[in-house]
């Protein structure tokens, strides 16, 4: 799956390098991160000529704050590879006006000329960044709640167990209006939420289920992740 997924990426910046990506966060995305540095590393590829949005941040974290995205981003991939800083954003979750930084966020990527590559994992819920179940299909980058469960999975990262309630995600809408859409899933874990998505109802109460629309959406799912895709009607 990382590899599928890291040669889909690189053949679109080879294609196109100034190509605009929106990226995740999380476990899943690790391997493709790694696979994407070795390349570069190899120097098979360069990302200097492309732009770099993430889909989502803690409210309430500064940008060196180990468990912020921000962090995670800068220590998985963008410190390793020759990125361009001046293209790199990440919603800013300390803003003093968090909804005036949403509004500039989404601002960004429409003069950016729109996400031409859009990489996503997949909540056990179904959400795609933050956007948890219930999500309006037709909604924007904005200040989200997290679901508990989502909280609890997430607890880990963070010093005393507890996640933060609410972050700043990219909307669906402006998920669903990038050009190509890759979906990765990997683990037992993922089942359920995989075949959710993949099953006959698309609803906003699957987040994921969205996908079914788009005319260049593809899942890349393991085996495990794909095990229940079937079973839900
Ligand atoms: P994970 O998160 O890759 O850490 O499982 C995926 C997600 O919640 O979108």
């Amino acid at each position: 799956m990382s590899a599928a997924a890291a040669d889909a990426v690189a053949g679109r910046l080879r294609a196109e390098p100034e190509t605009v990506l929106l990226l995740p966060t999380g476990v899943t995305p690790l391997g493709m991160y790694r696979r994407l540095v070795e390349m570069h590393a190899g120097g098979e590829l360069s990302f200097a000529g492309a732009t770099f949005f993430n889909l989502d941040e803690y409210l309430g974290l500064t940008p060196d704050h180990p468990s912020s995205y921000h962090v995670y981003m800068r220590d998985n991939f963008y410190c390793l590879v020759d990125v361009d800083t001046g293209r790199v954003h990440v919603p800013d979750g300390n803003a003093p006006d968090p909804a005036a930084e949403c509004k500039r966020y989404e601002g960004m990527m429409a003069e950016a000329g729109g996400v031409d590559l859009c990489v996503l994992g997949i909540g056990r819920n179904g959400h795609i960044g933050f956007n948890e179940p219930g999500a309006p299909f037709d909604s924007r980058t904005r200040i989200v709640k997290l679901a508990e469960t989502t909280r609890l999975v997430n607890a880990g990262d963070f010093e005393g167990a507890r996640a933060p309630e609410r972050a700043i995600s990219v909307g669906m809408r402006t998920i669903f209006e990038s050009r190509e859409i890759l979906l990765l899933a990997s683990g037992a874990n993922k089942a359920d939420a995989v075949a959710a998505a993949a099953g006959e109802e698309v609803s906003e109460a699957v987040p994921a289920s969205m996908l079914q629309a788009h005319p260049h959406a593809t899942f890349m799912v393991d085996g495990d992740a794909a095990s229940a895709v079937g079973d839900i009607p």
